[in-house]
């Protein structure tokens, strides 16, 4: 099993150099799934050279479709036949949460969608209510048979209102797949607005949906009767461009972070700025540097535009090296906190109670050994290597592949001691 090895001395280890964000993992496997709402070939773009893009391919691979995976040139093209499956196998599902997202697009092209229960991170319980409430409201007859969401609908899906408890990212994208082949016009309240959502949205119109109120939080479809594939490009990964900004902010530095739309982290580096760092916006991407420890921030994550749960790990580690003390609310996955633990094993000062941790700041962290349990505490962890004095080493790397391609590189790149190793079987 591989771990990765971060080195440092008493300085951290300060970055510097350019790095180049590509395509959103959370946005590529959705508009994947999306490509099977129409026969023919969809080709993607700007995609992530990860593991969970394969995993998708072969998930579609096995509902029928012809895949030409090339993650070297990151892109995809999909030949989706006029008759697909409709079974979405366990042994796949179980590897990648996201692959829930063909329940909408299934159900709608085949009036039958059988979806393994998902595993995915291990990051809270992840309920699926609101995906099969929607579902049902559209028309379909839902259960759970044996572990799969069984779905099936007699004639076609039927265009109703419908709105979220909350605001999640999966039942948006599955309701509005499914929507776009209704017959007649639904109405979802209180969606996502995620750019991930809005690039998906984009995509279904390229494909001939009609979708109104895209980036809102009302989306309203008029169900057509057919779709048409496209070629699209897949939107700049926010949360691979936040953690570089957090890379910086927590070791020191300038990076050059090309590609990456300081738009979609407005709170993220209003925050970073408050705290010390420096941003200057470029055409194509923006300049982060931090010449000093940052002072202490608050965090409240919470739906796009508010503070992205996904970057919360990366301001807990930051906070526990700041000058101060910060209280950081997880308001999405209550699980989150679990890597609290982690970072406290490195020498971190910090208290969870419910969904609130506060993190008293010191100057510099020690080298442990620790575990990523899901892909950005992963990446966390290594982050908060860069300013532990020794070695720190994360096990279960396997989790930071999964969302950031060539980490390990990228940062050996940036002048930071890194390395994949391999750890003997008395370390698992
Ligand atoms: C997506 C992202 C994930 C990100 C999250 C929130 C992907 C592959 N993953 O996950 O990286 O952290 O958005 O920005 O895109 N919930 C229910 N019932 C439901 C649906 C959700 O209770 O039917 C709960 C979940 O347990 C969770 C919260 O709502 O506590 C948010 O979930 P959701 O927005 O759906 O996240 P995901 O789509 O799973």
């Amino acid at each position: 099993m591989e771990a990765f090895v971060v080195t440092s001395g008493e300085d951290r280890s300060p970055l510097h150099g350019t790095v180049r964000v590509g395509g959103a993992k959370n946005s590529a496997l959705k508009l994947m799934a999306a490509a099977l709402l129409a026969p023919g070939t969809t080709t993607i773009t700007n995609l992530p050279d990860i593991l969970d893009v394969a995993v998708m391919a072969r998930l579609l691979e096995e509902l029928g479709c012809t895949v030409s995976l090339d993650l070297d040139a990151e892109r995809v093209d999909i030949d989706v036949p006029e008759t697909l499956g409709h079974h979405a196998p366990y042994h796949l599902v179980r590897r990648l949460r996201a692959s829930i997202s063909v329940l909408g697009p299934l159900l709608a092209r085949c009036g039958r969608a059988e979806v393994s229960l998902p595993g995915g991170d291990n990051i809270g319980s992840r309920g699926l209510d609101m995906h099969l409430r929607g579902l049902s409201d559209l028309g379909a007859e839902v259960g759970i048979e044996h572990g799969y969401v069984v779905a099936s609908v007699v004639d076609r899906l039927v265009g109703t209102p419908l709105w979220l408890d909350f605001p999640s990212v999966g039942a948006t994208e599955n309701l509005v797949m499914a929507a776009t082949l209704a017959h007649g016009t639904t109405v979802v309240d209180n969606v996502a607005r995620e750019p991930e959502i809005v690039d998906l949205c984009t995509m279904l119109v390229e494909m001939g949906a009609r979708i109104e109120g895209i980036g809102s939080s009302t989306l309203v479809v008029d169900g057509v009767d057919r779709l048409h594939p496209v070629a699209h490009a897949t939107v700049t990964d926010r949360i691979v461009t936040g953690t570089w900004a957090f890379a910086t902010a927590m070791a020191g530095g300038e990076l050059v972070v090309e590609g990456g739309v300081a738009g979609h982290l407005d709170i993220v580096l209003d925050k970073l700025v408050s705290a010390g760092a420096e941003v200057q916006v470029r055409p194509d991407g923006f300049v982060v540097s931090a010449e000093r420890r940052l002072d202490a921030f608050d965090v409240v994550t919470l739906p796009y535009p508010g503070f992205p749960t996904d970057l919360q790990p990366f301001a807990m580690a930051l906070a526990a090296v700041s000058d101060g003390t910060a209280m950081i609310t997880e308001n999405v996955f209550e699980a989150r906190f679990m890597f609290a633990q982690e970072l406290a094993r490195l020498g971190a000062d910090v208290r969870t109670d419910g969904h609130h941790a506060v993190v008293r700041g010191r100057p510099l962290l020690s080298g442990a050994e620790v575990v990523a349990h899901d892909i950005r505490a992963g990446a966390a962890l290594v982050l908060a290597g860069l300013a532990a004095s020794g070695r720190t080493t994360v096990a279960d790397s396997f989790h930071i592949d999964r969302g950031y391609p060539g980490f390990v590189e990228t940062l050996q790149r940036l002048g930071v001691d890194v390395e994949r190793v391999e750890l003997p079987d008395y370390d698992r």
